[in-house]
């Protein structure tokens, strides 16, 4: 019984160092959908990557979740508010998920085009 204990203690521990708590899980492949047609890319670029005049970068690393949502429910700044009515929670965890799967940018060393 001890043993069992600890071995989901091990468990619950590991997923934690994986992502904090309060990270939702969500569908990628969802969330890359809903991504493009609440028009997110619009301003943030279809690979989340952002631009200086419309939006900033959201991945690959996003920020924490509790942030994120924070301020897509109550933007302070240019970005228009998405309240629950028109993108749900579980929505949002999904786009969330598809940031947090982007791939990583390269480094210039490994770009070819760039050594010349
Ligand atoms: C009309 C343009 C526009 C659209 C559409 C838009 N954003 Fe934004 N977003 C911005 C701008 C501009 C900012 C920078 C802060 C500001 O001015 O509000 C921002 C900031 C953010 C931030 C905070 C980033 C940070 O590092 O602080 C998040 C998160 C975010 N947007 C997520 C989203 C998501 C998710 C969607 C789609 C559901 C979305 N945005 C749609 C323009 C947009």
């Amino acid at each position: 019984m001890k043993r069992r204990a600890a071995v989901a203690m091990a468990l619950i521990g590991s997923a934690w160092a994986q992502a904090p708590a309060s990270t939702p899980v969500g569908d990628a492949q969802k969330g890359k959908r809903i991504y493009a047609v609440d028009g997110c890319y619009q301003c943030h670029g279809r690979e989340g990557q952002g631009s200086a005049a419309t939006g900033p970068r959201l991945g690959p690393k996003p920020i924490p979740f509790s942030v994120f949502s924070q301020y897509v429910r109550q933007p302070t700044g240019q970005m228009p508010p998405y309240t629950t009515k028109v993108l749900s929670d579980a929505e949002l965890a999904d786009i969330y998920a598809f940031l947090r799967a982007l791939p990583a940018a390269r480094a210039v060393k490994d770009i070819p085009l760039l050594q010349k």
